[in-house]
């Protein structure tokens, strides 16, 4: 019989903050390699199907970025390729990283652990990665439940995350079709869809998930009235 998992109270600590400060790293002068830096370190994180899906996501995260003319495709590029870098690890892994970087988890996360990996992402990209610029963290911190009134990164990488899943996601198409002509009815279908699909499998809705969905539905109805 499968032990099941002693849930933990959430810890207390309060150093980590939901937005970082903007303290924006000056331009690299190569930032080639710095790409090349980031990958190479990324294949010890996560496995090969992994991998394969990060580089993908990555470059579906600088074409949209292009397309959009954000203003930095490389941090779009280097946000893709880091958004799973906690994806392998286990539950354990995630909560031991959180109190090491003192990440005030709430409970809502803790009910829906398959979200952790997004913060506790954010958390190795800042701490072990070195990455500095607040876009690109809050970008791996959302990627997963998405938060209302997010940067243009953030939708880049949430879309692109679900364009990448193809035929695996029921909506993956239809997101695909929106994401170059509507970004914030692409975000509100993928909201929508995503808490469908929980509530198929009985799962519990972390409360960003559906603070997400309701703020677009807002936006998309305003924008229509
Ligand atoms: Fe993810
Ligand atoms: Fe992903």
């Amino acid at each position: 019989m499968q032990k099941k998992k002693k849930k933990p109270t959430p810890n207390t600590a309060t150093t980590f903050q939901e937005e970082p400060p903007i303290k924006l790293k000056p331009h690299h002068e190569n930032v080639n390699e710095q790409i090349e830096g980031y990958t190479k370190d990324l294949k010890r994180y996560i496995s090969r199907e992994r991998f394969a899906h990060s580089l993908e996501v990555a470059k579906l995260s600088k074409k949209i970025a292009e397309f959009y003319t954000y203003e930095n495709i490389e941090n779009a590029y280097i946000a893709g390729l880091l958004h799973d870098v906690a994806k392998d690890m286990s539950f354990e892994e995630h909560l031991n990283l959180a109190n090491k970087y003192s990440y005030k988890y709430s409970l809502s996360e803790l009910d829906s652990p398959a979200t952790l990996h997004a913060p506790i992402g954010r958390l190795l990209a800042q701490h072990q990665f070195g990455i500095e610029n607040p876009e690109i963290l809050l970008a791996i911190a959302h990627h997963t439940t998405g938060r209302p009134n997010m940067c243009l990164l953030e939708k880049i990488v949430y879309l692109a995350d679900i364009v990448d899943a193809g035929k695996k996601v029921e909506h993956a198409l239809r997101v695909k079709k929106l994401v170059y002509s509507d970004l914030d009815a692409a975000l509100c279908l993928t909201a929508k869809e995503t808490i469908r699909n929980l509530l198929d499998r009985d799962k519990i809705i972390c409360e960003k998930s559906l603070e997400c969905y309701n703020f677009y539905n807002k936006l998309l109805q305003e924008r229509a009235s």
